[in-house]
């Protein structure tokens, strides 16, 4: 089994990146193999449907989502909704989503965006098929100390989800 964490904000001090490594230390807890992807360190291009699909980097990209058996989503929340980055990510990579599992951990500044992932969510059972984890990890500004730390009742919940993505994507390999 692999799992791909992918964390989706451009932000050098962004929040959303410390759910992702708290989801990886929980990752490398549990012993599972795991793919660190930061598309902060990544110049990705923009989908134009067209040309972008035959450059090197995206097929990169799309086997490395291919290759995971579950797959974790660490977005900022944007107007109510993941940031453009992580749409952007999706649609470049297309059909190597099928099937896949997939949790989402977001940091917003409010805790009145909290179903936010649920567009992006849709988007990927209808297109894909994908097995969304119906628990998301949503962490408002409040949940993070001035260093981006988050609070416990944030890690167990980040565990929680860790935990049934690594059981429902052994249960349906
Ligand atoms: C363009 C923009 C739009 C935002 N929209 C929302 C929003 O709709 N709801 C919300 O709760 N926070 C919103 N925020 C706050 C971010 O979600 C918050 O700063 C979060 O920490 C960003 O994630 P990051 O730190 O991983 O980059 C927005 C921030 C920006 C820059």
């Amino acid at each position: 089994m692999a799992y791909l964490v992918i964390s989706c904000s451009l932000n050098p001090e962004s929040r959303s990146r410390n759910l992702a490594k708290d989801a990886q230390n929980r990752l490398e807890t549990l012993n599972e193999k795991m793919v660190w992807l930061d598309l902060a360190e990544r110049d990705l291009p923009m989908c134009d449907g067209d040309a972008v699909y035959k450059l090197p980097l995206v097929g990169e990209m799309g086997k490395l989502v291919k290759e995971a058996d579950g797959i974790l989503m660490a977005a900022p929340i944007y107007n109510y909704d993941l940031n453009a980055v992580a749409k952007n990510f999706i649609e470049l990579t297309g059909r190597a989503w099928q099937d896949k599992v997939v949790g989402f951990l977001c940091a917003a500044g409010g805790e009145g965006s909290f179903m936010s992932p649920m567009g992006m969510a849709n988007s990927l059972m209808l297109d894909f098929r994908c097995i969304v984890i119906p628990r998301f990890v949503y962490a408002s500004s409040k949940d993070f100390s001035d260093n981006g730390d988050v609070t416990p009742e944030i890690k167990e919940r980040i565990d929680g989800l860790v935990d049934v993505l690594v059981k429902v994507s052994k249960a349906l390999s």
